[in-house]
């Protein structure tokens, strides 16, 4: 139902009336549809101004700096909840009771392993090969092993695709990292957390089993909560526009995984440690930054800047605090640590990130997190893509749940009007 009116004049034509809807938060948006009919377009690259669906899951105020899931604070889950918690609030719109809460851990539990028969599939990469390659490929696979949950109109399907994604994802990215470093592939333990159990199959081998530091799992989990959802983002939109076409979940997610891994989106993570590494020295600070400020330099400094947080990321706040928290139970004291502390107060004086509201994002900290916990740089994006999974599945299950049209931009084309074959 239309609240507001607004009038759109042409030159030459008549008003066009349009109805203006307004959210429970954030900005009115104009239903544009009508200007089909009218032989009208709208002009968004980049999605600066459209709203392409309606929502109830996540509410961001990029100037604000804040988070809602499903209406809470980011800042309260990451210290009250844990990310199996997050992800039944995601997918169910409210925060379990105890019985509820414990029946989806045991219900995720009971759905950790994968087919034996992905492994022979896996095997078929190249060791060398990026991880998130081979998880984009995995996950995409998992459509093939699991033929009894596809009927995407069928609620019951959605919601096992839905356990066994959130379930296998730590599976398959330990698979992925095992995979590449020559060593066996450890099976899930379901006596562990979510996150211990992702540190038991990442870092364990059948020859030593180690307990797992509850200090470090705890971060482990609270990078996941961090990473759970961020509504209409390019990975999720990606999500919704496979779905939109009636593709299956497991293809929905597969897609979402490839555009998560720009270095423009998750791929940043990986990056920011990259850039650290060639700075190399914090006196190489000031050269880099003169790169990043120069337009004629496709340099950007990684994990600065974000399409929507404009003044900063409450996710950043927080992973900053679990960083110190790692790197302090750790007792490491890292150079890298020291550089990425310096280039930050450095970047946070300059006028030019002041002025074009540059902080640093997640994917900052995130990175010295994970390089501390002992997670090589190409995982990065998988551990991001783990921790999106719930949030890509309940945007997906938003959308088929409810009346959809299939995704289907349109264009200003500028290229040649007809013109005819030339007589060769
Ligand atoms: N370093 C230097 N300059 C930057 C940076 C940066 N990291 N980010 C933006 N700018 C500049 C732009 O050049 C532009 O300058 P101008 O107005 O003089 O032309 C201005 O700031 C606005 O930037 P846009 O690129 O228009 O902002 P947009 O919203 O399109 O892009 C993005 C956001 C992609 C995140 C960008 O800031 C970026 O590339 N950052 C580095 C990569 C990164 O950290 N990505 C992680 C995103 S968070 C996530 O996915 C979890």
């Amino acid at each position: 139902m239309a609240d507001k009116k607004a009038q759109l004049i042409i030159e030459g034509a008549a008003p066009i009336e349009l109805p203006v809807y307004s959210g429970t938060l954030g900005p009115d948006v104009v239903d544009v549809r009508g200007l089909t009919s009218e032989g009208v377009f709208t002009f968004d690259p980049g999605f600066m101004a459209t709203s392409s669906c309606e929502s109830k899951i996540t509410y961001i105020d990029g100037d604000k700096g804040v988070l809602l899931h499903r209406g809470y604070p980011i800042e309260q889950l990451a210290e009250k909840s844990d990310f199996l918690e997050t992800c039944f609030l995601l997918l169910k719109g409210e925060l379990p009771t105890a019985a509820e809460k414990e029946k989806f851990d045991n219900t995720i539990k009971n759905h950790t392993m994968v087919h034996e028969q992905l492994k022979n599939f896996l095997n078929g990469f190249r060791r060398d090969a990026h991880p998130m390659a081979i998880m984009c490929g995995v996950v995409g696979a998992l459509s093939a092993f699991y033929h009894d949950s596809l009927d995407i109109n069928d609620p019951h399907h959605r919601e096992i695709s839905a356990i066994r994604l959130i379930a296998k994802m730590p599976t398959i990215a330990a698979m992925v990292y095992k995979y590449s470093a020559g060593q066996p592939m450890m099976y899930p333990r379901n006596d562990l957390s979510y996150s211990e159990n992702f540190l038991h199959m990442m870092f364990n081998t059948p020859a030593e089993i180690k307990p797992i530091s509850p200090v470090l799992a705890r971060a482990m989990d609270r990078i996941f909560v961090l990473h759970a959802d961020h509504e209409q983002n390019a990975s999720t939109s990606t999500v919704r526009l496979a779905g939109s076409s009636g593709a299956n979940p497991f293809a929905c997610i597969a897609a979402g995984i490839a555009a998560l891994w720009g270095p423009a989106h998750g791929g940043a993570n990986e990056a920011v440690l990259r850039m650290l590494d060639e700075i190399g020295d914090v006196s190489n600070i000031d050269s880099f930054i003169a790169k990043a400020k120069d337009k004629d330099d496709p340099f950007k400094l990684m994990g600065f800047g974000h399409r929507v947080y404009k003044n900063f990321d409450p996710r950043a706040r927080v992973m900053k605090q679990t960083c110190d928290e790692v790197l302090g139970e750790l007792g490491i004291n890292d150079p890298q640590l020291e550089l990425a502390m310096k280039l930050e107060e450095i970047a946070l004086s300059d006028p030019y990130f002041a002025e074009r509201n540059l902080y640093p994002n997640v994917d900052f900290y995130s990175g010295i997190i994970l390089k501390a916990l002992g997670i090589p740089t190409e995982m990065f994006t998988v551990i991001f893509a783990t921790g999106r999974t719930p949030g890509w599945i309940a945007h997906w299950n938003e959308m088929i749940s409810n009346p959809y049209k299939i995704g289907r931009p349109r264009q200003l084309y500028t290229g040649y009007t007809q013109r005819d074959y030339p007589n060769k």
